[in-house]
């Protein structure tokens, strides 16, 4: 149902933004920087263009001090470095590994990779991010291992998964493609458990096109998921003879991908700022509206990005008969859109082709109602724009929301 106030561009109203006008106002994703295409040049020109080179070996200090931790391990995406990471705590065969519904496919297919069943379990409603209650109903005697997802930039409630983790004796792995720069309780995401995974895929907050990267402070976690991803090699520790007996891959990266990210690191805190600020700036404009609230992560002193800038409908305080898709036909009339993510929880995704005998899935109701009636969220580089972007942006929700609004 679509309110009958005149104001809006919908009713015939005058629109916030002409039409199409907002994407030539959005900062172009990914940034370049000036300083990189030397790099790149450099790195063309003397032919090192892989194997561990200047660049990778700066990142794996940089990026590991980044997160807190004392080593990183880089790859070619975000999947291998979760699969190796599983492979390196054991979970294969006969193992169950606890994911929450509601993530990219990647952080159930992992466990599916390496043999063990991937089990899903239903999200906290605030957060979007796996809840610990659930995770903990869910463990069995194969429970080997729990990935928790700090979801759209918002971070997972580690104490509770750690404290029941370390209860049961499971392993932890973060799953941080969305947590680059993040801390909670002052420390480094990726720094909070044995494993932090990162992505650097294009979409991502810092990105290579594509990359992936291990962090943790186990020197022997690091050491292993070093040789399980360069076919038994080390850099880390040179001396030592190739590894015998590991299942190893080759999930190498490149120093082009390297040059990259290098650089973005030394943007990151600068660019998180600027992206807390335009949240802060927007969340002034729909303080007062109850119907629309953002996505919370799990502690109020989080420092966290904005990887969507996502919020959730409270359904009780929008009118009788408005829904989640009028909503975004009144906001697409403003000029401004809003997405759904991934659209559909995990297992509901086209391309989760598991068959229903090779994973479990638990009661997943918060999945199932948020992906399907109450969240809207839109990309990072939109936090990028100018503040009278921002303004105009906000004032365009605002009008639906408050025309919405019980
Ligand atoms: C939550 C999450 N985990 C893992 C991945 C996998 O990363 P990649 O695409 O680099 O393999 C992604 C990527 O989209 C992701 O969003």
């Amino acid at each position: 149902m679509i309110p009958s106030d005149p104001t809006l561009a919908i009713n015939g109203g005058k629109a916030v933004f002409a039409e199409n006008e907002l994407n030539s106002c959005v900062p172009v994703w990914p940034t370049p920087h000036p300083e990189t295409e030397e790099k790149l040049l450099e790195i063309y020109r003397n032919g090192k263009w892989g194997l561990c080179g200047k660049y990778e070996k700066l990142l794996m200090e940089e990026f590991a001090a980044f997160q807190d931790t004392k080593y990183s391990i880089w790859m070619c995406n975000g999947t291998t470095t979760l699969e190796c990471a599983l492979l390196a705590v054991g979970a294969g065969r006969g193992d169950e590994v606890i994911v929450p519904g509601v993530t990219w496919i990647a952080t159930a297919q992992a466990a599916n990779y390496v043999g063990a069943t991937p089990v899903i379990v239903d999200i906290d409603p605030d957060t979007m991010c796996m809840d610990p209650v659930k995770f903990e109903e869910a463990i069995t005697p194969r429970t080997k291992a729990v990935i928790p997802v700090h979801l759209y930039s918002a971070l997972a409630n580690m104490d509770e998964i750690n404290r029941i983790a370390a209860k049961h004796g499971i392993h932890v792995i973060e799953d941080c493609a969305h947590a680059h720069g993040a801390k909670q309780h002052g420390k480094g995401a990726g720094s909070l458990s044995e494993y932090g995974s990162f992505s650097f895929q294009l979409s991502k907050l810092m990105t290579g096109g594509e990359g992936g990267c291990l962090t943790t402070n186990d020197e022997r976690l690091a050491d292993l998921t070093f040789r399980l991803s360069h076919i038994g090699n080390s850099t880390l520790f040179p001396k030592e003879p190739l590894q015998t007996g590991l299942e190893c891959h080759q999930y190498r990266f490149t120093e082009f991908q390297a040059a990259i990210i290098y650089d973005q690191l030394h943007h990151q805190k600068e660019y998180m700022a600027q992206r807390q600020a335009s949240v802060k700036f927007i969340m002034e404009f729909l303080k007062d509206i109850p119907s629309i609230k953002l996505q919370k992560s799990a502690f109020e002193d989080d420092e966290r990005d904005y990887y969507f800038f996502s919020f959730l409908l409270q359904k009780d305080f929008l009118k009788d008969g408005i829904e989640r898709k009028d909503i975004f036909d009144m906001i697409r009339a403003e000029g401004i859109a809003l997405g759904t993510g991934w659209g559909v929880p995990l297992y509901k995704s086209i391309v989760w082709n598991l068959p229903e005998d090779q994973y479990i899935k638990k009661d997943t109701f918060h999945c199932d109602d948020i992906m399907a009636n109450r969240l809207m969220c839109v990309m990072h580089p939109l936090l990028r724009a100018e503040k009278s972007v921002l303004e105009r942006w906000a004032t365009a929700l605002r009008k639906v929301m408050l025309a919405c609004t019980k």
